[in-house]
C-alpha cells in the first residue's frame, strides 16, 4: 500500500508529478490555449465582478491561499483577504453579497473552515471550495468549486495536496483573469505553458532527495530553524516551517525575508540553520541582502536556488538548486525540497512521520 515506500509521507511526496498532472487534466491544454473550469463555469463572471475575495482556510491550506492572494491580485486585479477560518468565523467579519469567499480545504471536513463559510454564506457571499476528498461537507456547501484531484492524502503532514492546491488556485486566478480581461493574451499563454511543465519540474527537483538527506543529517540536531522567503516564496517559508515543526518536533518559524531585522534577526547565531528559499524572481536581489545579513551573524544559510545561479552559491552553507519557473509557479516547485528536508529530518530522529504526535488528519473540531 506504500507502493514500496518506508512511509505513505514520502510516497505522497513522490506523487506529485502524477498528482500536479492530475489536477490540470481536462484542464489545461497548454497547444489551444485553452482553459476549462467545469466546476465554476456558472460562476466565472460572477467571480470576475467580484468587489474582493477572501481566503478562508487553516494551516497548509492557508498557506496555499496565502500564495493565491498574491497570484489573484496579481493577474485578476481583486483585492484578496486570507484569513485563518478560525479568526475569521469569530469576529462577526464585514462580509455579504458581492464577496466570494474562497475556501481551501485538503479534507473538506476542518470544522473551523465549514462553519466559517456556512456564516459567510448565510450572509450571502459566494462560496467557492477547492476541496481534495469528493463529497465533502465543504464541497457540498459551496456554490461553485474545483477539486484538486491529488487522491487520497495518508499522510498526517499535508503534502501532495498542497501542490495540487497551488496548481488549481493558479487555474482559478487564470480563468478569472480572462474572464475579466486583466492578463494580456501573451501572458495568460505564458502561464498556461508554465503551469504545465510543472509537473516534470517536480519530477526534477525530487531527484534532490539523497543531497537533502545529507543536509537534514547535517543539520538534524539543531534545537530551531528559521526559514525565510519573499513575495510567492513567503508563504512558502511558513509552510516549510509547519511541516519541520509537525514531523520534527524541532521549533521552527517562517517569516518574510525583509521582516527580519524588525526582530528574528536577533535570534541568529553559528547555530541557527536559516531555511531561505531565493530562486529568481522579482524579489530575488532584495534576497540576496537578507542573506548576507544572516552571514554577517554567523548564521548557517541553506539556500534554495534557481539553477544557474552563481551569486548564492558561494555566500551559503548547503545549497539545493531547482528549476526555474516563472515566479507565479515557482512555489509548486520549491517547497519540494523544504518537504523532504522535514521529512528525512523526522525520520532521522526516530519518529512516525505518518502520524505525528497530537496530530489528526482532519480536525473536526473548532
Ligand atoms: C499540515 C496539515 C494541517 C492541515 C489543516 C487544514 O500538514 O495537515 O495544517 O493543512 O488542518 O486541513 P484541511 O486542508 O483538510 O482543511
Amino acid at each position: 500500500e506504500k507502493g514500496g515506500y518506508d512511509h505513505f509521507m514520502l510516497k505522497e511526496i513522490f506523487e506529485q508529478p502524477q498528482t500536479i498532472f492530475d489536477s490540470l487534466r481536462g484542464r489545461l491544454d497548454a497547444k489551444k490555449g485553452t482553459l476549462t473550469m467545469g466546476g465554476i463555469r456558472e460562476y466565472a463572471e460572477m467571480l470576475s465582478k467580484a468587489n474582493r475575495i477572501i481566503i478562508v482556510a487553516c494551516g497548509t491550506s492557508w498557506h496555499a491561499g496565502l500564495i493565491a492572494e498574491y497570484v489573484i491580485e496579481e493577474l485578476c486585479r481583486i483585492p484578496v483577504e486570507v484569513e485563518y477560518a478560525s479568526e475569521f468565523r469569530y469576529r462577526n467579519p464585514v462580509v455579504g453579497p458581492g464577496d466570494v469567499i474562497i475556501a481551501v480545504s485538503q479534507s473538506g471536513e476542518t470544522a473551523d473552515t465549514l462553519v466559517a463559510i456556512e456564516s459567510a454564506k448565510e450572509k450571502g457571499a459566494i462560496i467557492l471550495g477547492i476541496c481534495n476528498v469528493v463529497g465533502s461537507s465543504i464541497a457540498r456547501l459551496s456554490h461553485a468549486g474545483a477539486y484538486t484531484h491529488a487522491g487520497p492524502e495518508i499522510g498526517v503532514a499535508s503534502t501532495k495536496a498542497f501542490t495540487a492546491q497551488l496548481a488549481v488556485l493558479c487555474l482559478v486566478a487564470l480563468k478569472i483573469a480572462s474572464e475579466k480581461g486583466s492578463v494580456s493574451a501573451q501572458r495568460f499563454q505564458h502561464l498556461l505553458d508554465e503551469l504545465e511543465q510543472t509537473s516534470d519540474k517536480v519530477a526534477t527537483a525530487l531527484k534532490l532527495d539523497d543531497q537533502v538527506k545529507a543536509i537534514a543529517d547535517k543539520y538534524k540536531d539543531a534545537r530551531d530553524f528559521l526559514y525565510l522567503g519573499r513575495g510567492y516564496n513567503f508563504p512558502v517559508a511558513l509552510e516549510g516551517a509547519l511541516k519541520l515543526k509537525e514531523i520534527s518536533y524541532i521549533h521552527a518559524e517562517g517569516y518574510p525575508a525583509a521582516e527580519m531585522k524588525h526582530g528574528p534577526i536577533a535570534l541568529v547565531d553559528e547555530n541557527l540553520p536559516v531555511v531561505i528559499v531565493a530562486t529568481k524572481d522579482s524579489y530575488y536581489e532584495k534576497v540576496v541582502s537578507n542573506i548576507q545579513e544572516i552571514k554577517a551573524r554567523k548564521g548557517k544559510v541553506i539556500a534554495i536556488v534557481t539553477e544557474g545561479d552563481q551569486t548564492i552559491p558561494p555566500m551559503a552553507d548547503d545549497v539545493i538548486f531547482v528549476p526555474s519557473a516563472d515566479e507565479i509557479v515557482a512555489p509548486i516547485i520549491s517547497v519540494i525540497p523544504l518537504q523532504l528536508l522535514a521529512y528525512h529530518i523526522g525520520v532521522l530522529k526516530g519518529f512516525d512521520v505518518d502520524k505525528p504526535r497530537n496530530l489528526a488528519k482532519s480536525v473536526t473540531v473548532e
